[in-house]
């Protein structure tokens, strides 16, 4: 088995994931809100790698069913409905939406993994249930990667963290001696022996967390470690992420 971990898009291929399971995730904030709007009702999430790609995908989606929502610097962008904090990804504000999403490193990294088959969007929030899914897809694919996406084209502690984790979590009987380990999979299971199960502690030591702190976002920083809150699994598939349809359906 082996288990391909990146900290970042940056240097991923399409080859590096074609037809293979993906999770990939952005703690603070991106994945920890899609998990978030679609828990509460929403009927996607389009990922866009920017405002103005977002504001072109929602023109042509239904009036009225659609929001836009997204940050730059982590403030909402100007004209768009909804930031990107999964406090704001209420019942009330996004119930039957189809939400069009653009976000400084999130986004991107999702649409990244385009390739990827099923790409899985990992949180804290939702770990034991993309953890359950993933398990059977590793054991019949005998390989999966997870791509962080990391803070402006470099490492972000929270997500390495979470990748540590998930890697963890899939490692078969006999554990890792029996895996094959890319340089960024052994680091991000050192940092499991530094932080262990202790999100909340791994997730505030990082940068993103001191400031969306200092920006007044420190209850976000909260909920993206409020572990299994949901027992639910997004899929990005044709260019949205759902929560109905199957991973292991192929696709196109
Ligand atoms: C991102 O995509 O860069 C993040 O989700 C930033 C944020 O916390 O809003």
């Amino acid at each position: 088995m082996r288990i391909n971990i990146f900290f970042t898009p940056l240097g991923l291929t399409s080859a590096d994931i074609a037809g293979k399971p993906v999770i990939v995730i952005d703690i603070l904030r991106a994945t920890t809100t899609i998990i978030t709007a679609l828990a509460n009702g929403a009927k996607a999430v389009i990922p866009a790698a920017a405002p103005d790609e977002a504001a072109r995908i929602a023109q042509n989606l239904e009036r009225g069913g659609v929001l836009l929502a997204g940050e730059r610097r982590f403030e909402p962008i100007d004209g768009f409905d909804l930031g990107n904090s999964p406090r704001e990804m209420t019942a009330a504000a996004v119930t039957g939406k189809t939400i069009v999403m653009s976000t400084t490193n999130g986004t991107l990294a999702i649409q990244a993994a385009e390739a990827g088959n099923p790409v899985l969007v990992g949180a804290a929030i939702n770990f034991s249930a993309v953890v359950e899914r993933a398990t059977p897809l590793v054991e019949a694919q005998g390989e999966i990667s997870i791509l962080c996406a990391g803070r402006e084209r470099g490492f972000a502690l929270e997500d390495a963290y979470a990748a540590g984790r998930f890697a963890q979590a899939l490692l078969p009987p006999g554990g890792r001696r029996k895996v094959e380990l890319n340089d960024a999979g052994v680091a991000a299971l050192e940092l499991i022996k530094r932080y262990g199960d202790r999100w909340k502690r791994a997730v505030s030591a990082s940068a993103a967390a001191r400031d969306l702190g200092k920006k007044g976002y420190r209850d976000d920083v909260v909920a993206a470690t409020e572990v299994d809150r949901y027992d639910l699994v997004a899929v990005y598939d044709e260019r949205q992420v759902t929560l109905g349809r199957d991973a292991e359906t192929p696709r196109r």
